[in-house]
């Protein structure tokens, strides 16, 4: 089977190994012209960063840089970029890189002509109409990790520095109008990054599947993109030139993130208080906590997982399907405690209170109050899954 193709769904996405080649023509495409190319300082050096700059060129569009996004990227950066962006009088961005960089690229172009501060749309109620949809540049999403999927999304997680928290900045036109999925961009992220990232792709499917919401088509999004990541994360992180594998794995990322417009969970919400706090990677701390909300989630999601193991053919329903986390993460060497991670035990009751208020805790199937969140992060600091 040719793995390629054209999918007009959720966005006009490009799929296929080598087809960032056709960078200039997806840029023409979402009515760029002059493009400012988004990544962060890692990523930027990459031969396959001069690749998408020498696409740019032959197809006749002359593009700066723009390469001061950080990992957790924060208001500063955006800031930064937006500053170069005006001033270039560039009328689109090229966001790539990994979720750090498309986020900020999205919220970049998004921010192009609003009058308001960034944090005036922050996902809360409907603050997204504040936006003027004039103002909003168009983006072409490449990613080059295979993880969050914000390539499909319509956010931009940005960091608060001065509140140490992590906000969602929404508008339902951040999703990019051109997507590239090309998996020989992942080819060389190192094995360490290929199994947080794939974690992340497999905490939005596991989270968007077990989210009690009514929407069915998320939920068998999501199954797909689970038994992708089983068949082919460890693959990949073992031979990161298996192509099949990186092509199956950015299909799952961006699964996931179609997905979770369902809902997350508790993953996420204990997540993000640490990679604000701690700048931990955030698909690494999500993979840390997975075990341990499958726990605390046990009873709620019981006949789901019995019915979503025997799909994945993985045998003894929840307890076989937790198994089966726990031995990937062994096998991705992803630790099994956050103490490994850099989080000590001295902000658990603050990071508590910021878990039950971020947006994604009212997605988990059993609701997460603050002690609960005090015991979760007791749990991962411990090491008890039950
Ligand atoms: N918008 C969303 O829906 C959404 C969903 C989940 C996560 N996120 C956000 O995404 C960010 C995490 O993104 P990420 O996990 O992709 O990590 P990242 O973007 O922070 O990148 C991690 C590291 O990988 C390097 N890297 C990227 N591509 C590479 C390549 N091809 N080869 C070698 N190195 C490469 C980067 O330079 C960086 O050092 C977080 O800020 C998180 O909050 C957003
Ligand atoms: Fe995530």
């Amino acid at each position: 089977m040719a793995l390629t193709a054209n999918w007009n769904f959720p966005t006009a996405i490009r799929f296929g190994a080598g087809r960032v080649s056709e960078l200039g023509d997806a840029c023409r495409a979402a009515g760029i012209t002059r493009p400012l190319l988004v990544t962060d300082p890692g990523v930027a050096p990459l031969d396959i960063t001069a690749g998408a700059l020498e696409a740019l060129a032959e197809a006749g569009l002359e593009a700066a840089v723009f390469s001061q996004v950080q990992p957790n990227p924060t208001a500063a950066n955006v800031e930064a970029g937006l500053a170069v962006l005006r001033e270039g009088g560039h009328d689109g961005v090229v966001a790539f890189g990994g979720g750090s960089a498309l986020d900020a690229g999205k919220v970049i172009a998004f921010m192009r002509g609003q009058t308001r501060p960034m944090w005036d749309f922050e996902d809360v109620g409907d603050w997204w109409t504040r936006a003027d949809p004039d103002g909003i540049a168009p983006v072409v999403a490449v990613p080059t990790t295979a993880g969050t999927g914000s390539e499909v999304g319509r956010a931009g997680v940005i960091t608060n520095v001065e509140t140490h928290t992590k906000k969602v900045i929404f508008h339902p036109r951040m999703m990019p109008p051109q997507v590239i999925l090309d998996p020989e961009l992942t080819v060389g992220l190192p094995p360490h990054i290929t199994a947080g990232t794939g974690m992340d792709a497999l905490a939005h499917c596991l989270e968007a599947y077990c989210s009690p919401s009514y929407h069915p088509m998320a939920e068998g999004i999501a199954v797909e993109g689970i038994r992708l990541v089983k068949e082919n994360l460890l693959d990949a992180y073992r031979d990161g030139e298996d192509i099949e594998a990186r092509a199956n794995m950015l299909s799952a990322a961006a699964m996931g993130a179609t997905a979770f417009q369902k809902g997350l969970g508790a993953i996420h919400a204990l997540s993000h208080p640490v990679g604000a706090i701690y700048n931990t990677h955030h698909g690494l701390t999500n993979a840390v906590f997975m075990p341990y909300v499958m726990d605390f989630n046990r009873e709620a999601v019981w006949d789901k997982m019995e019915r979503l193991s025997g799909w994945l053919g993985i045998e003894g329903g929840y307890p076989g399907f937790l198994d089966f986390v726990l031995r990937l993460r062994r096998d991705l060497g992803i630790p099994h405690t956050i103490d490994r991670i850099g989080v000590d035990d001295g902000r658990f009751d603050e990071m508590a209170d910021m878990a039950i208020v971020d947006p994604t805790a009212g997605g988990n199937p059993r609701p997460l109050k603050a002690h609960d969140a005090r015991d979760l992060y007791e749990a991962a600091f411990e090491g008890r899954v039950a």
